[in-house]
């Protein structure tokens, strides 16, 4: 994974352009945040502090989603205070945004397609990757999964930048009835390309499951993590999780500065 230790972060005051429902429960934020647009890589996250309303003393965790002109925007899902204040945000709101922080994806060079999955919000982690994949003229397959068919994210974005998608819904209201982990394995049993790279972000259970299916298939796969951070500037160890430094051994890394980004295989799942 890249991880450019002397790149530079900004922590920028800025103001909600536009904050809109895209999904249920999933909302598509905007401001300008021009050095961090400048700098961001597939991958990175801002730390947002959410200012509306007493009592939030920790910053959020967000990955960029895209990043047009001077402007950037993420994609959230409403999970707790933290996420129900922001969407709560009006336009004009002001807002103060730290980054770009972490490492960010490899891009493969590669003739073999790209395979992205996507578990819930965990698609918006893979947004700025999928368009950086297909300027590098990088064939790339989207898989994305939702709880049920008003939740699904990103196809049409995805769409629009000439990947194809595969959907998977919980209930099977849209797509294939299952995990999207179970199109991620048919595909890669019934194609004859020899080693694609997969990219994915998800819940943990679906992460662990796409770390399986790569090893089993002897594909690479890069994730990105989503743990709980408290400062984010690799401080207050809050977010460890554990990584294998050789075959008997681990250690436990940042997420926030050694990650978000891992080697799939790298990460000790039953710890
Ligand atoms: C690098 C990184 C990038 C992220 N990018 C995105 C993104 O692009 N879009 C998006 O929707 N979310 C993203 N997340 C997750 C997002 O940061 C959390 O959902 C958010 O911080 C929750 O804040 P809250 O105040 O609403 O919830 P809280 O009130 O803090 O928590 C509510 C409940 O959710 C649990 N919880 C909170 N955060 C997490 C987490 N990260 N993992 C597991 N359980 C959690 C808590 O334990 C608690 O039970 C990212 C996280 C990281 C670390
Ligand atoms: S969040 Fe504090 S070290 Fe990562």
């Amino acid at each position: 994974m890249r991880n450019d230790r002397s790149a530079k972060s900004y922590d920028l005051h800025t103001a909600i352009i536009s904050n809109e429902e895209v999904a249920e429960a999933h909302y598509l934020l905007r401001c300008e945040c021009d050095e961090i647009a400048q700098h961001a890589r597939p991958g990175q996250f801002i730390h947002v502090m959410i200012s509306h309303g007493p009592g939030l003393l920790l910053r959020r965790p967000f990955t960029i989603y895209t990043v047009e002109g001077r402007e950037i925007t993420m994609l959230y899902q409403i999970i707790g205070e933290g996420t129900k204040r922001l969407s709560e945000m009006p336009k004009g709101a002001p807002l103060q945004v730290l980054g770009p922080l972490g490492n960010t994806f490899n891009l493969t060079t590669k003739s073999e397609p790209a395979v992205l999955v996507g578990g819930g919000a965990g698609i918006a982690s893979l947004m700025l990757l999928a368009a950086a994949l297909r300027e590098n003229g990088i064939e790339t397959i989207g898989l994305v999964g939702a709880q049920h068919h008003a939740r699904l994210l990103s196809v049409v974005d995805l769409e629009s930048i000439g990947i194809t998608v595969h959907i998977a819904t919980d209930d099977g209201s849209i797509g294939h009835h299952g995990y999207i982990t179970d199109i991620l394995a048919n595909l890669l049993k019934h194609t004859d390309w020899h080693r694609p790279m997969i990219y994915a972000c998800g819940p943990h259970g679906m992460l662990a499951t796409v770390t399986k299916i790569a090893a089993d298939f002897e594909v690479p796969a890069q994730i990105a993590m989503e743990n709980r951070m408290g400062c984010a500037m690799g401080v207050c160890l809050g977010c460890v999780c554990p990584v294998r430094i050789d075959t008997n051994n681990f250690e436990y890394q940042r997420v926030c500065t050694e990650g978000p980004v891992f080697n799939a295989t790298d990460i000790v799942w039953d710890v």
